[in-house]
């Protein structure tokens, strides 16, 4: 268990992902990758999953600025079912994933589409900081390299 939280009589829980989990199709306009080749390494799975339903999924992995442990952080993502967008459950989720990674790294990082304004909003919600503009950092479902904007949050 990553995070149980109650909401207006609904309960939320974040949990790990398995093998078996019915997940939503997780692709949108900005992200389309399927279960494709992921970068080796730290790399985990979660489910957002309120009043029994699964709603989303969520991910991690590490990112390193430097070659010890301690500046390791994690870098998350996030997608909803089309029916759960714009009801506040995005940013929840964030910021309960958020607060569980802050435990084991002191920074939290996300990033997204410089045009992917809901998600901008949503991690500001989240308590997530905007700190710049990455150029042409990640490769899209249209083949192109986006410019992303970096989020994060610290333990300070
Ligand atoms: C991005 C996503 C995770 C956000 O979660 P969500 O539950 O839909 O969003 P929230 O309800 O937490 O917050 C969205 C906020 O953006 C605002 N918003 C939405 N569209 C907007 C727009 N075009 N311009 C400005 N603000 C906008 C909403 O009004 C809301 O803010 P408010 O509560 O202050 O009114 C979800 O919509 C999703 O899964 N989208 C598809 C996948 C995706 O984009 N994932 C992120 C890839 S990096």
């Amino acid at each position: 268990m990553i995070a149980a939280v109650e909401v207006d009589g609904r309960t939320c829980v974040i949990r790990s992902r398995s093998e078996t989990d019915n997940c939503p199709d997780d692709s949108s306009e900005w992200d389309a990758w399927g279960d494709g080749e992921t970068v080796p390494g730290e790399h985990h799975r979660a489910v957002i999953v309120v009043d029994g339903d699964i709603i989303g999924t969520m991910s991690w992995h590490a990112v390193h600025y430097g070659p010890t442990v301690g500046s390791r952080a994690w870098s998350m993502g996030i997608a909803l079912a089309p029916q759960w967008r714009g009801q506040g459950w995005g940013s929840l989720a964030q910021r309960l994933l958020g607060d569980h990674l802050l435990a084991s790294a002191h920074r939290v990082e996300a990033s997204t589409d410089v045009d992917n304004v809901t998600e901008q909003r949503s991690l500001e919600k989240a308590g997530f900081h905007r700190e710049g503009v990455l150029r042409a950092a990640q490769m899209r479902a249209d083949g192109r390299h986006h410019d992303l904007v970096m989020y994060a949050r610290t333990r300070d």
